[in-house]
């Protein structure tokens, strides 16, 4: 029977329950429901709603149903529960009758939703974080297994400037760890409780919202019912870190695809994490990583839903938020999956390091050296750039490196060249000489490696 009967005399259609029910969905919340109202039978027996034995009995049913809950094992197919709140007060009614109907007193299933979700929430993020940290150690155990290794960096897909493998690995972390911090940031303000603010005005029972809140481990109660019943912003707040997390991982995506091609060759992948063509047997596909590229629509979709569906709502609850869980659900779950395949990737991932090395030596990518060293000559930037440009164009035209251009053609372009140029294109020197911190030279990114393993608890020499 619904939660609501007595008002009624006619049936719900069934096209109603079907789009009315949300069972089907809310019922992950199952766990997060049952602890919601572990704290709220206290609560109330508190007020003097239960005596002390209702509130054992009510305990005792809600204990053994949450470890039913958490081995997954309720049956909800055979239900006939509008949602998970019905669900539960049903199963307790079968159980304790008349104890079982006292639990809703003071209580609607607008403040009550609204806590489950931000309990769920709160669980999930700090799973999320669990997640972002774990490939944040594989990004740090590869830039290890590879620290001093050469590739080339890019700008607009063209090779720009060489730079250490390990660089492009805590480029990474880097985002990560932002990633991290937004999730953070927004789990102080989901941990407010909206539990005791009824349907919307407030409840009447003596309830102590503070004792409630430390509970079920919320910082404080919401401050204003009407704002705490229909309040989603924490919802959109988590799926703008996960739209934005999984932006991240994309580009990770696509850098490791785009290194992978024939065409650059610089990383192999392992058979765990790739999948073969039905026709063409020698195709070996690198689908986790497009499939991380992939997932991003209908995480950015969820965000995009869930905005739209709030704009405009007036206050305080309506049905239109009952369409705030599927898409969290879902956004959610897909950015743990990605997170992990992600972490499983990398630590399949085999450097070619001579072919890396040798597509960063090629295409010019040490002009700007040959410019900085005009410039430590006396000659302006701009006249040195210029300048090394004509120097590009020669070498172009001979089909050769900008270092295998002899001394006598270089000096034809700037007569102020030196032997000690040479020194100066070379790959390693030039890489090494970006040594302020922030920058691709060993002694930033050793220190920047030695710094993100100790934060990690990433032992360097078992990496
Ligand atoms: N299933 C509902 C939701 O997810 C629970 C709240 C129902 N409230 C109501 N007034 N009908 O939003």
């Amino acid at each position: 029977m619904a939660l609501w009967g007595g008002r009624f005399s006619g049936q719900s259609s069934s096209m109603f329950r079907t789009v009315n029910d949300s069972l089907p969905f809310d019922k992950t919340l199952a766990v997060e429901d049952i602890q919601g109202s572990i704290a709220w039978a206290s609560a109330i027996a508190k007020a003097g709603v239960l005596t002390e034995r209702e509130l054992a009995q009510l305990h005792g049913e809600l204990h053994a149903l949450q470890e039913q809950a958490e081995r997954g094992e309720l049956d909800f197919a055979s239900s006939d529960a509008e949602d998970i709140h019905s669900f539960v007060e049903a199963h307790l009614i079968t159980k304790l009758g008349d104890i079982g109907r006292k639990l809703h007193t003071g209580r609607s299933r607008n403040d009550q939703v609204a806590t489950d979700l931000r309990l769920w929430c709160r669980n999930q993020a700090q799973a999320l974080i669990t997640d972002m940290e774990a490939l944040q150690c594989a990004l740090v155990r590869l830039a290890h297994r590879y620290t001093d290794a050469i590739i080339p960096g890019y700008t607009h897909l063209q090779r720009a400037q060489p730079v250490r493998f390990s660089h492009w690995c805590l480029a990474y972390v880097e985002m990560l760890k932002r990633d991290v911090s937004r999730v953070q940031d927004a789990m102080t303000r989901l941990n407010q409780m909206p539990l005791g603010c009824g349907a919307l005005a407030g409840t009447v029972y003596p309830i102590d919202r503070d004792l409630l809140a430390e509970d079920l481990g919320f910082t404080s109660p919401c401050m204003n019912s009407l704002d705490a019943v229909s309040d989603r912003d924490f919802v959109l707040e988590l799926l703008f870190a996960a739209s934005t997390g999984m932006m991240h991982l994309s580009r990770l995506a696509e850098d490791v695809i785009f290194y992978n091609t024939g065409e650059a060759g610089f990383v192999q992948l392992g058979d765990a994490v790739t999948s073969g063509s039905s026709l063409m047997p020698q195709k070996k596909n690198p689908d986790a990583m497009e499939l991380i590229r992939g997932k991003c629509g209908r995480v950015f979709g969820a965000l995009q839903g869930l905005l739209v569906t709030m704009k405009g709502l007036p206050l305080a609850y309506n049905k239109d938020m009952q369409e705030d869980k599927e898409g969290v659900f879902d956004a959610l779950s897909q950015w743990h999956i990605c997170l992990c395949i992600a972490a499983e990737v990398l630590d399949t991932l085999v450097l070619n390091e001579s072919r890396a090395r040798q597509a960063a030596q090629q295409g010019y990518a040490n002009a700007t050296e040959l410019a900085d060293y005009l410039v430590a000559k006396g000659i302006p930037f701009r006249t040195a750039h210029d300048l090394t440009g004509q120097a590009v164009l020669v070498a172009l035209e001979k089909q050769c490196a900008l270092e295998a251009l002899s001394l006598a053609e270089l000096q034809q372009i700037a007569p102020q060249i030196q032997q000690d140029v040479y020194d100066v294109l070379d790959l390693d020197f030039l890489v090494n000489k970006r040594s302020l911190p922030g920058g691709t030279g060993a002694k930033p990114v050793h220190a920047a490696l030695q710094t993100e393993a100790l934060r990690l608890g990433v032992e360097l020499n078992q990496a």
